[in-house]
């Protein structure tokens, strides 16, 4: 990817986004003649001297991709954006690692040794905001509680964040390009039954990936650990019985992420799952074909939840049709989370749940309290579709001693809950022209 031209220009957009965000706030609140960006302090264990693992505040990361804390971003409609770096003079940890990008040419950049030097070399910044992790630091900037991350401002910031940019989108295609390396690491260490732990070293060995480098824990469970939504345990034992393999992973490329999951089944898997598999496989890919700018989401997730209904009663799960299915909310247990979210420097990026740059929220429908993603689908935003379908115990209990019992088949349930479940998920762009699903030709599903 060639970095300066795209870099150039992503900066040339966020900023004018930025500065449409001040004017749109100093409507609802203050007015700010600028925004302070801070890349976050260092946060630690309690009574430890290890640091927690640092990420970068996203608003400050979208503007550059300066690894470490303490780094503070100025910026101020029409001057150029000025970066004061933080490099401590240290023997016991070295410093900030230093990536081959052409940030540094596009900004006035001063470096100093210690944050309080930083905070130094601005302030004092009265009339200015505050976006980061640390009220300490608005305060040492000489910046006032009332102007530490301001809800109109954040608002916009947010909302803005869903419009990436073309630099965003080829770091997003590279992110996809590693998490394909990972999964086919996977795929392969499968066939040889090998434990989640080791297909876990094989997935970050081949998508050349520290652990914390990932954007989120990889979700690697044979079986039953399929149908905990987030399970992170990742076991040393040999799978038994090895019947299905849930992979959710993804990558991270200069802080964008990619996050695809596949399901396999094993010889010996029954058949209904192998069926439901399928069926799961194609609703996904049909549903990531009609996200396109005017798609309602809502209806998207809607429509997956029928998808499934179809699919439990085709394998003969459930003993009724779709509608009375729906009616009667047999797939909310078998479906507990939303159709997806949106993507980019979060795994779940912010802003999903906004109906307007101003902050108003569209909270998700009371059946589906989990949906991430409610907002007007438009060009320009990358959001996951990931329907899933589980045997999760927890969930099914209440139905199998409520008053829809018998409309499931129990002894088909118990078959196939050792199977744990199946989620299939792709990142999707969404273009003026359609869709365009950035993994799915990098991780076929076989
Ligand atoms: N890949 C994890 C999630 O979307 O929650
Ligand atoms: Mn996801």
């Amino acid at each position: 990817m060639d970095c300066n031209p795209l870099y150039e220009d992503h900066v040339r957009r966020i900023s004018a986004a930025t500065a449409e965000a001040l004017r749109g706030a100093a409507q609802d609140g203050p007015t700010f003649e600028g925004i302070v960006f801070h890349a976050g302090s260092a946060r630690y264990y309690h009574a430890d001297d290890q640091a927690i693992p640092f990420r970068s505040v996203f608003h400050f990361r979208r503007f550059v991709p300066q690894e470490g804390p303490d780094h503070l971003l100025l910026f101020r409609p029409g001057a150029r954006l000025r970066l004061v770096r933080v490099i401590p003079r240290d023997f016991w940890y070295e410093p900030p690692v230093e990536i081959a990008h052409p940030f540094l040419e596009q900004l006035d950049v001063a470096e100093v040794a210690s944050a309080a030097a930083a905070a130094e070399q601005l302030g004092p910044l009265g009339r200015h905001a505050y976006v980061g992790n640390d009220p300490a630091v608005a305060e040492a900037l000489g910046i006032g509680r009332e102007a530490v991350e301001p809800r109109p401002l954040l608002a916009r910031l947010d909302w803005a964040r869903a419009y990436k940019t073309p630099y965003e989108v080829a770091c997003m295609r590279e992110a996809a390009q590693w998490a394909a390396r990972g999964h086919r690491a996977v795929r392969e260490g499968m066939a040889e039954r090998r434990s989640e732990r080791e297909l876990h070293a094989a997935y970050l060995a081949a998508a050349g990936a520290l652990e914390f480098d990932s954007p989120f824990g990889n979700i690697i469970g044979w079986d039953r650990n399929a149908a905990v939504l987030h399970y992170q345990s990742k076991s040393s034992a040999r799978p038994l019985p090895g019947l299905t393999l849930l992979v959710d992973a993804g990558a991270s490329f200069l802080g964008y992420a990619s996050d695809v999951t596949r399901t396999y089944a094993a010889s010996g898997a029954h058949p209904a799952f192998c069926e439901a598999l399928d069926g799961m496989d194609r609703l996904e890919l049909e549903l990531a074909s009609e996200l396109r700018p005017g798609a309602s989401y809502l209806e998207l997730h809607r429509r997956a939840h029928r998808g499934v209904a179809r699919i439990l009663r085709e394998i003969g799960v459930l003993r009724v049709g779709e509608d009375e299915a729906l009616e009667r909310k047999l797939t909310l247990p078998f479906f507990p989370h939303g159709l997806g979210h949106h993507l980019g420097l979060q795994v779940h990026d912010v802003g999903g749940r906004q109906a307007a740059p101003d902050g108003t929220l569209v909270p998700p429908p009371e059946d589906f309290p989990a949906l991430r993603t409610t907002r007007p689908v438009e060009a320009g935003q990358v959001i996951t579709v990931e329907p899933g379908l589980y045997f999760i115990p927890l969930l099914l209990e209440p139905l199998r001693a409520g008053p829809h019992c018998s409309d499931v088949d129990w002894e088909l349930v118990d078959a196939l809950t050792p199977h744990g479940g199946i989620r299939v998920e792709d990142d999707i762009l969404v273009t003026a022209d359609g869709p365009e699903n950035l993994t799915r030709p990098l991780i076929p599903r076989h």
